[in-house]
C-alpha cells in the first residue's frame, strides 16, 4: 500500500516500535502581546509595504518524492525519523537499511501513479494563492512570502531556513516567519516532528550555539499555526468535495451511500501515550457530518497499518471489503487528513482498496489540492492568526500524558516563548 508501504519494516524490527500521533481541539491561544514577543524588525532587502510586513509563510508537510530517483533519499530519511518511527539507539544504522530494502518496491507505486508525488506542486500551489489572498485580507502584513519545508523530501528544512536568509529575513535582520502545518488534525509524529526539525535548523542556523552561545539580535520571530481541524473553510471544502461525488449517485439512492472517512493509522503505543490525533480527526468528520446534517451513514476508519504491533482502527481496506461483503455497495471514501493527493490517496486507496472493491458504487472524494474554498480557508486561517499575534495554540503547550523526550519539551518551550516556557509540561 501507498503510505503503508514505506513502513513495511521486516517483522523482527517493528516489535517493540511505534510512531504517528495526533491532535484536539483548540482551546486558548497564546499571543505575542501577552508572551512579550520582541518587535519584528522588518529585513532590510525586503519590500515591506504593511506595517508589520514582510511575512514568510512557510508550509510544513511530510512531503515526498517529485521523482522516483528520489525515492530512496526520501525514505532513508522517513526512516531515520524517531518521531515517525522510533527504531531505538540503532535507528541511523537500521533506518537506511529499511529504506534501501524498501526503495524498488515504492519506487514502482510512485511510477504507478505518474512517476512521483504530487505533494510538492500542490504545496508551493497552495501556499502561492494563499499568499495573494492574504495581501488582500490582510495589508498590514504584508508582503505574505510562500515557502514550503519538507519533512523528507525536497525543500527540505534547512534548504528553507537558507532560502528565508537569502531574501533578508533573519541573520540579524530580523522579520517574522509562521510555521504553518499542513497536517489539519496535529500528531507528534508528524506536525510535531516537523517542528523538532524547524527547531533544530533554527538553533543550527541562528541560535546560541551560531552566535558563541547568546541568543542573536535580529533573529527570525517564528510563530506557530499548529493545527485547525475543525476549521469552518476547511469542513466546507470536504463537504463540497463530498456532495459532488455523492451527486454521481442516482438521487433515490443518494441518502443511502456510507460516507467511509479515512486517516492514516497509529500505532496503539502512540495512541496510549497520549496523541491527539485520533481526537482531532473525529473532531473534522464530526464537523463535516454537521455541515452535511448527517443525512448519509458515515465511519472513520484508518489505513496504512503495518508491522505486527496493534494500531488504531478499524482498517480501511478491511471496512470496505466488509461492507461491500454485506451488500452495502455504495461507498465513498473521504481522505480527511491530506490537503492534497498524494501516495495514500492515489496508489492506495484508488489502485489498491477500490481496485480490489471490484464494484462500480465504489469511489472515492476528491482530494482537496487546487480548491479555492480551501485556498481561502487557509487565508482565514492565517489571517486570523497573524492578527491575534499568536505564537502557538495553548494545546501545543501540553505534552502527552506519557512523552518523556527532551527534544519535545525543548521545542514546544522554545516556540511557546519566553514567558511562557514554565507552562509547557
Ligand atoms: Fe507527544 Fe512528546 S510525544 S509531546
Amino acid at each position: 500500500m501507498a503510505f503503508r508501504s514505506p513502513f513495511a519494516i521486516p517483522r523482527q524490527l517493528l516489535v517493540g516500535t511505534t510512531s504517528l500521533g495526533g491532535r484536539s481541539a483548540i482551546s486558548s491561544r497564546l499571543s505575542c502581546n501577552q508572551r512579550g514577543l520582541a518587535t519584528v524588525v522588518p529585513p532590510v532587502t525586503q519590500d515591506a509595504t504593511g506595517s508589520k510586513g514582510p511575512t514568510a509563510m512557510v508550509f510544513m508537510n511530510m512531503g515526498g518524492p517529485s521523482t522516483t530517483n528520489e525515492v530512496e533519499d526520501f525514505l532513508s530519511r522517513l526512516f531515520a525519523d524517531g518521531d515517525l518511527i522510533p527504531l531505538g539507539r540503532l535507528q541511523s544504522y537500521i533506518g537506511p537499511l529499511i529504506a534501501r530494502r524498501r526503495t524498488s518496491k515504492i519506487q514502482k507505486q510512485y511510477a504507478d501513479i505518474g512517476g512521483g508525488s504530487p505533494i510538492r506542486k500542490w504545496s508551493e500551489y497552495q501556499c502561492a494563492e494563499m499568499c495573494k489572498l492574504l495581501d488582500k485580507i490582510s495589508p498590514e502584513t504584508a508582503p505574505h512570502k510562500p515557502y514550503v519545508a519538507f519533512r523528507y523530501a525536497a525543500p527540505l528544512t534547512e534548504t528553507m531556513y537558507e532560502q528565508l536568509f537569502a531574501d533578508g529575513f533573519g541573520n540579524g535582520k530580523g522579520g517574522r516567519a509562521v510555521a504553518f502545518t499542513q497536517y489539519p488534525q496535529y500528531s507528534c509524529s508528524t506536525t510535531g516532528s516537523s517542528l523538532n526539525e524547524l527547531w533544530k535548523w533554527r538553533n543550527r542556523l541562528e541560535g546560541k550555539r551560531a552566535n558563541g552561545g547568546s541568543e542573536p539580535a535580529g533573529a527570525i520571530q517564528w510563530s506557530v499555526i499548529d493545527r485547525w481541524p475543525s476549521h469552518s473553510g476547511l469542513v466546507e471544502a470536504f463537504a463540497q468535495n463530498i456532495e459532488a461525488q455523492l451527486k454521481t449517485y442516482p438521487e433515490e439512492k443518494r441518502d443511502q451511500v456510507v460516507l467511509l472517512f479515512s486517516a492514516h493509522s497509529l500505532p496503539m503505543s502512540v495512541v496510549n501515550r497520549g496523541d491527539p490525533y485520533p481526537a482531532e480527526v473525529a473532531a473534522t468528520v464530526h464537523a463535516v457530518m454537521q455541515r452535511l446534517k448527517f443525512k448519509n451513514p458515515y465511519r472513520l476508519c484508518w489505513q496504512s497499518q503495518v508491522g505486527p504491533s496493534a494500531w488504531l482502527g478499524a482498517q480501511t481496506s478491511d471496512t470496505v471489503q466488509e461492507y461491500v461483503k454485506r451488500g452495502q455497495t455504495d461507498l465513498i471514501l473521504v481522505p480527511i487528513a491530506f490537503t492534497s493527493d498524494h501516495i495514500e490517496t492515489l496508489y492506495e486507496l484508488d489502485q489498491e482498496v477500490i481496485h480490489e472493491a471490484n464494484n462500480p458504487g465504489v469511489k472515492r472524494a476528491e482530494s482537496l489540492n487546487g480548491n479555492p474554498v480551501f485556498i481561502q480557508a487557509l487565508a482565514d486561517i492565517a489571517r486570523d492568526h497573524l492578527q491575534k499575534g499568536e505564537l502557538c495554540s495553548r494545546q501545543m503547550t501540553l505534552r502527552c500524558q506519557g512523552c518523556t523526550s527532551e527534544r519535545c519539551l525543548g521545542q514546544k518551550k522554545f516556540f511557546a516563548g519566553q514567558e511562557h516556557a514554565s507552562m509547557v509540561i
